[in-house]
């Protein structure tokens, strides 16, 4: 069966700067796949080409079999793909509740939306708690939480996570995570970008790791864990 998304051979950047090279990724139904690499590699420059906010320069980015690339970043999202955005992406001047029915209006009209809307304050009782408090207002670990939930209701056919866990206290980052491989459990397609390695490499099925925006390494969580080289690259930061 061919991948559900595919990056293939794409080149891209800012201004006249190259930033991808040639790059290849291949996500697979159902699979978690993470992205690593140090600082500035190209991580979120690839979920940005996903998403169609930044144009390919070169090679195309298919989903379900179709060409993505070169398409508006709302035909995309309305397609399915949807992107957690680096630094989080709620509405701060909307309150829980408001921001939690963008994502269930987002989703499909099929009847388990108001089920969904229950599992996710079931997950999170925080926000339960806070369901009319504006947004902006939450700390920066129930910011998140709002978003993970919200891309959950949204019911998306794969969703994209770029540092999820950013800023956050090891207790959040651990629920989250709970989170996250409770969406990977019912079939969901992931691709993670994360600091984070021990989560990467406990949640993802295929790893990717990202040097200067070429691919340095794509194999299993196991083989990174034995390569050595990689690992005291990129095992050291977390
Ligand atoms: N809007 C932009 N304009 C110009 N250059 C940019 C822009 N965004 C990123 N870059 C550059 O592109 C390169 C890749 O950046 P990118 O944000 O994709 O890295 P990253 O792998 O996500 O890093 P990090 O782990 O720090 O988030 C960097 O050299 C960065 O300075
Ligand atoms: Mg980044």
């Amino acid at each position: 069966m061919p991948p559900l998304l595919e990056v293939d051979g794409v080149t891209s950047g800012y201004g006249k700067v190259e930033v991808l090279h040639d790059l290849s990724i291949a996500v697979p139904e159902g699979a978690v796949v993470a992205l690593l690499g140090p600082n500035g590699a190209g991580k979120t420059t690839t979920l940005r080409v996903i998403s169609g906010t930044l144009p390919v320069w070169a090679g195309g980015v298919t989903f379900d079999g179709r060409r993505i690339s070169g398409r508006s970043p709302y035909e995309i999202a309305r397609d399915g793909l949807l992107l957690i955005p680096e630094g989080r992406g709620i509405f701060p001047g909307l309150n829980v509740k408001e921001n939690l029915e963008i994502g269930v209006r987002a989703g499909d009209n099929g009847s388990g939306r108001g089920e969904r809307m229950e599992q996710v304050l079931d997950t999170f009782p925080r926000l339960r708690e806070r369901l009319s408090q504006r947004a902006g207002t939450l700390s920066g670990g129930e910011q998140q939480m709002l978003s993970l939930s919200r891309a959950f209701l949204g019911n998306p056919r794969l969703l994209m996570m770029d540092e999820i866990s950013m800023g956050l206290a090891p207790r959040i980052v651990e629920q989250l995570f709970e989170s996250v491989a409770d969406l990977r459990a019912k079939g969901m397609t992931i691709v993670m970008v994360e600091q984070y390695l021990t989560y990467a490499l406990r949640l993802a099925d295929i790893i990717y790791v990202l040097s200067k925006g070429r691919i340095e390494f794509v194999g299993e969580p196991c083989e990174l864990r034995d390569s050595e080289a990689l690992a005291s690259s990129y095992l050291g930061a977390g």
